[in-house]
């Protein structure tokens, strides 16, 4: 098309054209409002080619697996892993059978354990041992809080014999290698970002972990041959802003008061979702603020200890009106009898080779103590463990997420897990601080200026 087209309508023939007397800059002007649609046409598709290169470039959008981080935050802060995650190789493979290995039949089982480095994973995958069954575990060893608790644990469940391999729930690779190499009956997923209040740090860390890294796992799951059962951790959390209590799992769930709770709500629809379409047995459990040896240093009893010992000032909060706040605080070995009664109830999958024969179970169920005990209460009991006066500050609690109070009904785990939580907070207390003393108080009680705290999470 030249300038002398301008002007003109596209069908050709209809108008004769009159060549316009026009001066230079007037011609240079049509030229370009001539050019402009085209040059609009181009820019366009040179737009949509970058944004595509963006969408696909490993750093904008993707976890291992495939599945989208959320583009839409302009900050993103991811946590630190120890190091690439090395796994593979004829000796690693070896480990992994190793460690599978049922040593208890005929009933044995074969689990594979997600945040096997986390407090409860720990606890779970040592009573599954000693029992006689296989456990491999599976952690990347993130620094949400301290790495070297972590470590710590892996040396602990290793002396048993209990191998913890080092990746992330969202490598779907690795998944997949860990369910050929394995048989696995059962998966106990306790992996998580858990925590009420980082998830206003660091919010993207609840969705990578809680949201994709449970469909990665699921998605691995329900392809594996034969399909594991699968025992999840949900949360008490979930109960949201109820104020019906005792909270009992026929209540709605739809009010969370924070992102954590909202990604463990999402989680009981996914998992909704993979027990429908893939015939995957699938029981969550919601745990109600666990507590005891080995704990999580972001809890309120684990760091209330720490700065009681160190004389700083611990910040108890209180709710509108002087209201108390409260908490069912479960002990680690209640949990971890829930945790293997959901693993010994659970009934197999129905599906194989990625599709569904049957319905499968699906089950959820409160795993709390059914006591709750007010936060001061709390302080009360650890300084009399500790022999140490508390410097209290009640300050007016935040809506930073953490709700007021949580109070389990049991009794639905009770008629069909045989759940009988047995440890009242004094007794499962002492047992903590004694660990606690013990682990990061040895004679020079060097430990308390070198060990950080982080987060500041007082349930979940
Ligand atoms: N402790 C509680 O009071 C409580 C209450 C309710 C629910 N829960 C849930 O129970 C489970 C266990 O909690 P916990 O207290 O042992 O927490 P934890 O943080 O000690 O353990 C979780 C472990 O998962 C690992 N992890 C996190 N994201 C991962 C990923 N993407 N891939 C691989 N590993 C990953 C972490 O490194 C950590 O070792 C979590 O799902 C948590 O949300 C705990």
């Amino acid at each position: 098309m030249s300038h002398m087209d301008v002007g003109v309508p596209s069908s050709p023939g209809k108008f004769k054209s009159e060549k316009p007397h026009l001066h230079h800059h007037q011609r240079f002007l049509l030229r370009w409002h001539n050019y402009l649609p085209k040059l609009f046409v181009w820019s366009f598709f040179a737009a949509a080619v970058l944004l595509a290169l963006f969408l696909i470039s490993p750093n904008s959008s993707s976890t291992s697996s495939g599945f989208p981080h959320s583009s839409f935050t302009t900050e993103r802060r991811f946590l630190r892993t120890s190091s690439a995650p090395t796994w593979g190789g004829p000796e690693w493979e070896k480990r992994v059978r190793s460690s599978a290995r049922i040593r208890r039949r005929p009933f044995g089982i074969s689990v594979l354990v997600t945040g096997a480095a986390g407090f409860v994973g720990t606890h779970v995958s040592n009573a599954l041992r000693r029992r006689g069954d296989g456990v491999v575990g599976l952690d990347n060893f993130n620094d949400y809080y301290e790495p070297s608790l972590k470590r710590a644990r892996q040396a602990l469940l290793s002396h048993s014999g209990i191998f913890v391999v080092e990746g992330d729930i969202n490598d779907g690779a690795l998944l997949a290698k860990l369910f050929d190499l394995v048989a696995f009956t059962h998966v106990c997923h306790l992996a998580a970002q858990a925590g009420v209040r980082y998830a206003m740090v660091n919010p993207g860390s609840y969705v990578d972990s809680n949201v994709a890294g449970l469909v990665s796992l699921l998605e691995a799951a329900r392809s594996a041959n034969p399909q594991p059962a699968i025992v999840w951790a949900s949360s008490s959390s979930v109960y949201g802003l109820n104020t019906q209590v005792p909270f009992s799992e026929v209540h709605l769930t739809d009010h969370p008061a924070s992102l954590y709770a909202a990604t463990k709500k999402a989680g009981e629809e996914i998992a909704h979702v993979y027990n429908h379409i893939y015939g995957l047995s699938i029981t969550g459990l919601r745990f109600f603020t666990v507590y005891g040896p080995w704990g999580r240093p972001d809890m309120a009893y684990f760091f209330f200890t720490k700065d009681i010992l160190s004389g700083k000032p611990i910040t108890i909060f209180e709710g509108p009106e002087g209201a108390t706040v409260a908490r069912d605080f479960t002990y680690i070995d209640d949990i971890v009898q829930g945790c293997i009664a959901s693993l010994d109830t659970a009934q197999k999958s129905t599906g194989s080779g990625g599709s569904k024969k049957g319905p499968a179970q699906l089950r959820v169920f409160n795993l709390g103590n059914t006591s709750p005990v007010p936060v001061v209460e709390l302080v009360s009991i650890l300084e009399r463990q500790l022999k140490v006066k508390a410097k209290r500050k009640v300050v007016k609690m935040p809506g930073n997420g953490d709700v007021l109070f949580t109070h389990a009904n049991i009794s639905l785990a009770k008629k069909e897990l045989g759940y009988h939580p047995n440890t009242d907070l004094q007794t499962g207390l002492k047992r903590f601080v004694k660990w606690y003393l013990a682990y990061y108080a040895p004679p020079s009680r060097t430990y308390l200026s070198k060990k950080g705290r982080s987060g500041g999470s007082s349930s979940s």
